[in-house]
Formats: C-alpha cells, sequence, structure tokens
C-alpha cells in the first residue's frame, strides 16, 4: 500500500468568509474549490455589477456617498490594474469576485468592506454571467449579419449560375447559385433570431437577490438593473441565483448556428475537391500538405465542420451540471463557465472564418453548368411537359419519362441528346416542343412559384435582403 499523495500544510483561513474557521483548507481543497484561474474572464462584468451596486447603495442611504464614491473609484482602479496585466490575482481568494474586493480593500481601505453589503456571491456572480452571456449574444448577432452579408453577395453575383441541386447527394433538378446561397442566408437569419430572442429573455437583472432570499435592506433593485442595461429586475430570488437556463439557450442556439456552419463547410469540402472543382478556396483559406506538393486542402472548412463537436459538449455538460440540483445555488453551478467560453470563443471564431472563407470562394461557373445539366436533371421538367403538353397523368408521366432515362443512359447520352423519334418509340405523342424543357436554363426559369430557384425569384429575395441587412 503506497501513502495518498500528502498535501503541503493548510494556510490560514480565508480573509474574506474564514471567521469561524481555525485553518485555511487543504492545498488540494484550493486546487478544486478556486475557479479564478478561469472566472477572471468575467473581471469587466464583475467591476460594472459593483458599480452600480455601490451607486445604489449610495442613492438609498445604505451607505455614505464619500464610502460609494471611493468604491467606485477604487474599482476603476482594479479595472485598470486587470486591463494592464499588473493586477495581482490569488487563488487563496478563490474567484472573481473576491480578488476584486480584496484589491479594493487594499486601494482604499475600509470602506470597501461596505460594497458586499445586500449582496451575496450568488447574485454576484448570476449577473456576472448575464452580463457576459448577453455580450456574447450582441457578438454572436454581429457575426451571424456579417456571414449573411457575405452569402448575400455571392448570392447576388450569381442570382441566375446555375448548378446540381442535390438529394441524396444525387442530382436531383438543376437550380441556381444564388439560390442555393441565400438557403444559408435563411437559416442565418434564423440564428440570428435566436439570440436575439435569448438575449431578451436572459436580460433581466437579478442582482439584489443576495444569497437567495432577498434583503432586508431597502435596496432600489430597478435602479441597478436600469444602470446595467437590463429591462427590469427578476421577480423571484429563489430563481434568480439558482438558474442558468439563459446560459443553456445561448448554447443551443450556437449550436444550430454551429450545425448550419458544418453543412456548408462539408459541401465546401466536397465541391473544392478535384472531383467537384465547383469552387475555388483562395490561398488565404487553404493549406498545403508537407508530402503531396499538389495539395491544396480545405482545412478550415473541415475544422468548420467540427466545430460544433466543442459546442455541443459544453452544451451537454452544462445541461449535465444543472440537472437535478435542487433549488437554489449549489456550488456544482462554478462549473457553468469554462465550457460557455470555450464554447463562444468557437462559435466566434467558427463565424469570422466562415464569413471570410465565403468572401473569398470563387465558384466555378461552368463546372456548376456542366454539373447542373448532366444527371438527367431536367427529367421533372420533361415528366411536367408531359402533363402540361400532353395531359398524361403525373404518375403515367412519372413512369414514360423514367423509361425515356433508361434508354438516354443505355445510350450513354444526356435527355436533350434523345431524337425526337427515339422519344416517340417510347411515348408516340411526344412532340418537337419537349426540347424547350431540356435545357437547364429553362428549367431553372421555369420555376418562379415563390421561394422558387428562378434568377427572377432569388433576385427579388436578395433585394428582400439587402434591404433588411442595410
Ligand atoms: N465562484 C462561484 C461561482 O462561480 C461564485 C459564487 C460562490 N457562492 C458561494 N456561495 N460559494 O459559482
Amino acid at each position: 500500500m503506497t501513502n495518498p499523495p500528502q498535501s503541503p500544510p493548510a494556510p490560514a483561513a480565508n480573509a474574506m468568509w474564514g471567521g469561524r474557521f481555525a485553518a485555511g483548507p487543504d492545498a488540494i481543497m484550493q486546487a478544486i474549490n478556486a475557479s479564478i484561474g478561469f472566472d477572471r474572464r468575467l473581471y469587466a462584468q464583475d467591476i460594472q455589477g459593483s458599480r452600480a451596486h455601490a451607486a445604489m447603495l449610495a442613492a438609498t442611504g445604505i451607505v455614505t456617498n464619500k464610502d460609494a464614491e471611493a468604491i467606485r473609484e477604487g474599482l476603476l482602479t482594479v479595472l485598470s490594474e486587470i486591463d494592464s496585466g499588473t493586477f495581482p490575482f490569488r487563488t487563496d481568494l478563490e474567484d472573481i469576485h473576491m480578488n476584486v474586493e480584496a484589491r479594493l480593500k487594499d486601494l482604499i481601505g475600509e470602506p470597501a468592506g461596505r460594497l458586499h453589503t445586500a449582496r451575496s456571491r450568488n447574485d454576484q456572480v448570476a449577473v456576472d454571467f448575464r452580463l457576459w452571456v448577453r455580450d456574447q449574444c450582441d457578438a454572436a448577432i454581429t457575426g451571424t449579419q456579417a456571414l449573411m452579408r457575405a452569402f448575400l453577395a455571392q448570392a447576388d453575383a450569381g442570382a441566375d449560375w446555375v448548378m446540381p441541386g442535390f438529394t441524396h447527394l444525387q442530382t436531383a433538378q438543376p437550380v441556381t447559385w444564388g439560390h442555393h446561397m441565400l438557403a444559408y442566408v435563411e437559416m442565418l437569419s434564423r440564428d440570428r433570431s435566436r439570440f436575439a430572442d435569448a438575449r431578451a429573455r436572459m436580460n433581466e437583472c437579478p442582482l439584489g437577490a443576495a444569497a437567495l432570499a432577498g434583503t432586508s435592506f431597502p435596496i432600489d433593485r430597478h435602479a441597478t438593473a436600469a444602470a446595467l442595461g437590463f429591462a427590469r429586475p427578476t421577480a423571484n430570488s429563489l430563481d434568480s441565483v439558482s438558474d442558468r437556463d439563459f446560459a443553456l439557450e445561448f448554447l443551443s442556439a450556437a449550436g444550430i448556428c454551429a450545425m448550419h456552419l458544418s453543412r456548408f463547410a462539408e459541401e465546401l469540402v466536397i465541391w473544392s475537391s478535384a472531383q467537384f472543382r465547383f469552387v475555388h478556396l483562395s490561398d488565404r483559406w487553404t493549406t498545403g500538405s508537407s508530402i503531396m506538393p499538389q495539395k491544396k486542402n480545405p482545412d478550415a472548412a473541415e475544422l468548420l465542420r467540427a466545430k460544433l463537436g466543442r459546442i455541443l459538449g459544453a452544451t451537454v455538460a452544462l445541461f449535465t451540471v444543472m440537472k437535478g440540483l435542487p433549488l437554489t445555488y449549489s456550488k456544482d453551478m462554478q462549473e457553468d463557465k469554462e465550457q460557455v467560453f470555450d464554447a463562444a470563443d468557437t462559435l466566434m471564431l467558427a463565424l469570422a472564418a466562415m464569413t471570410g472563407m465565403v468572401g473569398d470562394m470563387t465558384a466555378n461557373r461552368e463546372a456548376l453548368a456542366t454539373a447542373a445539366a448532366s444527371g438527367f436533371s431536367t427529367a421533372t421538367d420533361l415528366a411536367d411537359w408531359l402533363v402540361r403538353a400532353l395531359g398524361l397523368p403525373f404518375r403515367e408521366a412519372h413512369h414514360v419519362t423514367g423509361t425515356l432515362v433508361a434508354r438516354a443512359e443505355a445510350l450513354g447520352v444526356d435527355l436533350p441528346a434523345l431524337t425526337l423519334a427515339q422519344m416517340q418509340a417510347v411515348h408516340p405523342g411526344i412532340t418537337d416542343g419537349v426540347f424547350t424543357v431540356l435545357g437547364v436554363d429553362n428549367s431553372v426559369a421555369s420555376r418562379t412559384s415563390y421561394g422558387g430557384t428562378a434568377p427572377a425569384q432569388v433576385r427579388t429575395q436578395v433585394a428582400r435582403w439587402k434591404e433588411v441587412l442595410g
């Protein structure tokens, strides 16, 4: 039997809450307990929240104006120390809240101890984290808009370029490049509105819920809510300190958005291959191979295809932390932050990379058009013509067309290369009017139903999105 690892002797009791403690925490306890290694990222929000709290404490007469002024000024000094990298972060002070407050005490002395009146770290961390996630919603809204603009510019340039539309990744019907690009504009606009919805719902201020039950001090929660840009204070103190649904909503919206990015990333991987050559990705968004000199690898697209994994991982992690937690705050909830930070960083980087790639990519019009015309892509147009011109029931038209496709395939040609005689051998009623519908340009131009792929429809949608995005 070997002995368990010995930790160094316990240090003195915690300066902030150690009143009833004779000894400090074990070093390993400190390592598992401290969050300063990651929650320092909330410093700007923490100081913003504390400054609002101090101003409110003065306005309500709970602390003097003089003390509140000293606190508010001192907090600005702390902010600039952290900004400039000179702040002495201490693990023994556990988290960002106690690090800031302890440093404030070093700087201004006794008044610093009044800042925590009518407040707890439970409502403090709730407000800090909400402010941080709210900022990420704003960044995600900006990021999705930038990417929408990049897709829109592609759609505008190629409103009438034909390409194959796929189902099952098999050639289905010809579509337009602009239409395909606008599909992503639609997806991203829903992503954007999910971030906006989440932002609106989270925009209530938990500060003043204190530990869990509210406070007996005559605080003004409406004032702190307004000072921090919240629509209103939260209405239930227990809920205020114990839910993290706002972060889960952000993660869920981020996951859906990253899923959309992964789909276009996959299309880029396919489209930029030598077999497809639908798009050319610029040198700025590709890498070379260390052994195969000819290679230009779509690494950015591949990484974008993968990033959803991290975001979903973060989402599952936070759901798992929150699942089954009894009200109200439990220390489990300190595990809420790191993965949300990582997911947000991942999403912003992914949006920026995709925006750069879409802006830089060049469609290969010829390759798109050639592919659009192959694979019997106008077979549906032929069937529709049989219905319209000959009055066949669609099921019968489908069958006749299938026979014609089989004939063309056997002859090794595409549909427009069949002669009228060859067609009439399958159905005697066919006239040479059929040839007007077998070209891909005619095919896409005919799909004028609302939301269809016709260039005229695409141009209408491009104009609408230009209006929306300004
Ligand atoms: N570091 C803590 C967290 O992130 C702050 C709240 C601590 N509250 C407490 N009662 N221990 O959750």
